[in-house]
């Protein structure tokens, strides 16, 4: 952390006590939308209740900000076990003794008072957790992260639609290039100066990738229609050995929340179903499936390292950018982040946030699967704690990247790595292709 430059003090705090106040907001949203009954309930297996998400949001606030930053004495010790991601399997939490609505609530309101004390007293130097306000950032990304795992939720929840935003912007009328060559050369990969990046998106460090192509656009729902059609899923030559055996025992046959209705497909969208939009990027599909239509297509997924090439590399200067469009935070112009839509734009919709080669909506709509698994950048270094990253570290986990609808700008950069198990499809995960030039293509 010693290289992150310093900033001014004061404007490190407004921006913390703003970023936490702005995630409670959305917190609250989205907690507010449905009743006691609908907030301890499990909507899915692979979903905690509403509740427990909330309460976990004030506990990993406590514990960090409160007690660790703040040196204060804790609010409620007796609930850490409770709350503790590692303790409990999200399917197991509906039985636990949680804090009900109400006390949930109170619970999140104390502890967010302390830590607007806190905010406005710690030094911000001395320690790596406090420089830069990072323990504060950290916090700030945990809970938009939450928030957007609240809203998977709400998507795997039955009943009428409780949360309304505005259609997203439609596409211009332009017709995009299929795909674009990227330059073959080193770039730089990860981040040693982005003051909130987390652990594993450090350090920067020099990445040779070969010339390769890569879509312009994520893949639409129009395309995996004709990947439907034609039998994608039931060509097993098209999937892998464990794709195909997932695709069969789990009986995949369309991504998750689409259905037939006679000679067309529906899509349910948070309790809204109409029928699925063509010039959508698909969502709601898994590693599996993007591979198997990446094969039938003639293609591949990129590998993670593409992937952040073609998001941040400027041929011209030779140097990676934050984001596709220049170093500058995201605003509604470069990319559906934030929960702003509640289902990704058509393609061609943010001309704004192309690359310089004039790939589009790297940044928001899906988080797009790349062919890579979790490890950690040469010279990775666990912080603040292990279990942020490192144990997922391994062959389990393929990466996703650029954020999604409902991923907060907070907590999306162009350095920024999730990742998931292979068969999940409940999050908001699309895909976009890559290829290998052929012989002669190079010119
Ligand atoms: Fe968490």
């Amino acid at each position: 952390m010693t290289t992150v430059p310093h900033m001014e003090q004061e404007p490190l705090r407004a921006k913390a006590a703003a970023e936490l106040e702005r995630a409670r907001a959305r917190s609250s949203a989205l907690t507010d939308a449905l009743d006691d009954d609908e907030l301890v309930r499990q909507h899915s297996p692979l979903m905690s209740p509403l509740i427990w998400d909330l309460a976990h949001i004030g506990n990993q606030e406590e514990l960090w900000l409160v007690r660790d930053v703040g040196g204060l004495p804790a609010v409620r010790s007796d609930i850490d076990e409770l709350y503790d991601a590692f303790k409990h399997s999200r399917a197991s939490r509906p039985a636990l003794p949680l804090l009900k609505p109400g006390e949930a609530r109170q619970y999140v309101d104390q502890v967010r008072r302390k830590t607007m004390d806190v905010v406005d007293r710690v030094p911000l130097s001395g320690r790596g957790l406090v420089e830069n306000a990072f323990a504060f950032g950290m916090l700030v990304q945990h809970e938009q992260q939450h928030d957007e795992t609240m809203l998977i939720t709400h998507q795997t929840r039955k009943g009428p639609a409780v949360l309304y935003a505005p259609e997203p912007p439609r596409a211009e009328k332009t017709v995009l290039p299929q795909e674009v060559l990227v330059p073959d050369g080193p770039f730089t990969m990860g981040t040693s100066t982005e003051p909130w990046a987390l652990d594993n998106e450090r350090p920067a460090h020099q990445v040779r990738v070969d010339a390769f192509f890569m879509d312009t656009a994520p893949v639409t729902c129009g395309q995996y229609q004709e990947f439907i059609s034609d039998g994608g899923y039931d060509r097993p030559e098209l999937w892998t050995g464990s794709g195909w055996e997932h695709r069969t025992k789990a009986n995949l046959r369309a991504p998750l929340y689409w259905r037939r209705d006679g000679d067309r497909w529906l899509r349910d969208c948070f309790g809204v179903v109409g029928p699925v939009r063509e010039a959508e990027p698909v969502v709601h599909v898994s590693f599996h499936e993007a591979q198997a239509y990446a094969r039938w297509a003639g293609k591949r997924l990129p590998t993670e390292a593409e992937w952040e090439k073609a998001a941040r590399f400027d041929p011209e200067s030779g140097r990676s950018r934050r984001f596709p469009w220049g170093d500058e935070d995201p605003g509604p112009r470069q990319a559906n982040l934030g929960q702003r839509h509640l289902r990704p734009a058509e393609v061609g919709s943010y001309p704004a946030g192309a690359s310089p080669l004039g790939i589009q909506q790297l940044i928001g709509d899906v988080w797009e699967w790349v062919d890579t698994d979790f490890h950690g950048y040469p010279g990775f270094t666990a912080f603040p704690y292990r279990e942020y990253s490192e144990v997922f570290f391994g062959p389990d986990y393929k990466m996703l990247r650029g954020g999604c609808f409902g991923t907060d700008a907070a907590a999306c950069r162009g350095t920024f790595r999730n990742w998931d198990y292979p068969i999940r499809r409940q999050i908001f995960a699309g895909f976009r292709c890559a290829r290998t030039p052929g012989g002669g293509e190079l010119g």
